[in-house]
């Protein structure tokens, strides 16, 4: 297959696993038969020190000519002080605006090489297999009015109907493949945006009868899972809650480093992204993990590209390499087998060979 991928390294240890992700995906590609084309673009507080804005205009025009979008990371102290149109993080939320990615889709999947490495007892973070399913173009980040001047501020929380209705079908349709099982996590306790989310949630399981659906209130569903995490399959829920309990879940894993993400909309377009941030405390040292951007990169290849057997195969050359007791600095398990981002690549596309050699 021929297919053109744009890639946004952005700041901090973006560029770094962003070349990760990418020299997976040339090795993929090598094996396969398949040509990738290649478009680089600036984005984040990168773009505004080139262009004098985080989403330069060749930048959407690079994506709108590419068949999926594979991103870094944006953000930095550098920017930090920035005015909100000039901030890095101004340049994510545009681009997941302009393409309608409403759906952003974080699996959370404990690996056994890992459990040493989570904060959770082993008991407790074994075989935890679940999406977070996260609304990403409404809520708090960009109802209007927002605004703040010295003495007042204001966001606004704003769901149409409709914005709540295709997320919420995207989680249905997730978990009737799945575990058929659904929580919806909200706030209608308190928030009137929530009540709908709430209605809305009872009037659309109607059409899954084979799906279980349970309300949660946010706060009782950050709690529930640090203590039984395995109680999950699908959670649907609004944009900001979505983003703060997806770091939550992460530690499950062992690290922030390594869980990826999907976005996308209804026509199967998507921008690939970890999780994380630009994570300025360790840029440019060859540390990162870039376990969330390869797996990103997996997850382009099967949603994007129907790549099944290449996504497959780069999760478990990833896999072996934990397995193997090989990892990054953040996982605190690993011991003495700590090793560099560049180097942590070079053994996962030994193990893409490997795979290849003995089929
Ligand atoms: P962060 O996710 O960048 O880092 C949090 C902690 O996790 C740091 O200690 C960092 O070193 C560690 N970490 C994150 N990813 C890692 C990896 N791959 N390997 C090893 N360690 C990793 O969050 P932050 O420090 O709160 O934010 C830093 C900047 O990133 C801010 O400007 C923020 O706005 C931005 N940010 C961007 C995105 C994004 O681009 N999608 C996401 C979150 C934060
Ligand atoms: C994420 C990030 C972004 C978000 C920021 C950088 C705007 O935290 O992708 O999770 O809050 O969506
Ligand atoms: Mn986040």
């Amino acid at each position: 297959m021929e297919k053109t991928i744009a890639v946004l390294p952005g700041d901090g240890i973006g560029p770094e696993v962003t070349e990760a992700a990418v020299k997976v995906l040339k090795s993929i590609a090598m094996r396969y038969g398949h040509t990738f084309h290649w478009k680089f673009a600036a984005i984040g507080g990168a773009a505004v020190d080139e262009f004098g804005s985080p989403l330069p205009k060749e930048t959407v025009e690079a994506c709108e000519a590419s068949d999926a979008i594979l991103l870094g990371a944006v953000g930095g102290p550098k920017w930090d002080n920035n005015p909100a149109e000039q901030r890095p993080e101004k340049g994510l939320l545009n681009i997941r605006k302009h393409f309608d990615l409403f759906a952003n889709v974080r699996p959370v999947k404990a690996v056994p090489a890992l459990l040493g490495s989570s904060p959770l007892k082993e008991e407790i973070a074994r075989e935890v297999d679940m999406v977070i399913v996260r609304e990403l173009t409404g809520g708090l980040y960009f109802g209007e009015p927002k605004r703040h001047n010295e003495n007042s501020a204001v966001d606004t929380l704003v769901y149409t109907r409709a914005e709540i209705e295709r997320i919420v079908d995207q989680a249905f349709e997730m978990a009737r493949s799945r575990r058929g099982k659904l929580a919806s996590v909200d706030k209608a306790n308190v928030l009137e945006s929530s009540k709908l989310w709430r209605k809305v949630v009872e009037e659309r399981k109607a059409g899954y009868p084979d799906v279980e659906v349970e309300h949660m209130l946010v706060d009782s569903a950050a709690m529930k899972l640090i203590t039984n995490p395995r109680a999950f399959d699908v959670v649907v829920t609004e944009n900001m809650f979505g983003d703060i309990l997806s770091d939550e879940a992460s530690v499950i894993t062992g690290s922030l480093g390594m869980l990826p993400s999907a976005s996308i909309r209804s026509d199967g377009f998507g921008l690939y992204e970890p999780v994380h941030g630009s994570a300025p405390d360790i840029a440019g040292q060859n540390k990162a993990n870039p376990s969330a951007a390869i797996l990103s990169a997996a997850m382009m290849l099967r949603q994007s590209f129907g790549m099944e057997s290449e996504a497959s195969s780069i999760e478990d050359a990833v896999m072996s390499v934990l397995e193997d007791g090989y990892c990054t600095g953040d996982l605190s398990a690993c011991g003495n087998k700590v090793i560099s981002t560049e180097r942590f690549v070079e053994k996962v596309i030994e193990e893409l060979e490997r795979e290849f050699v003995s089929e």
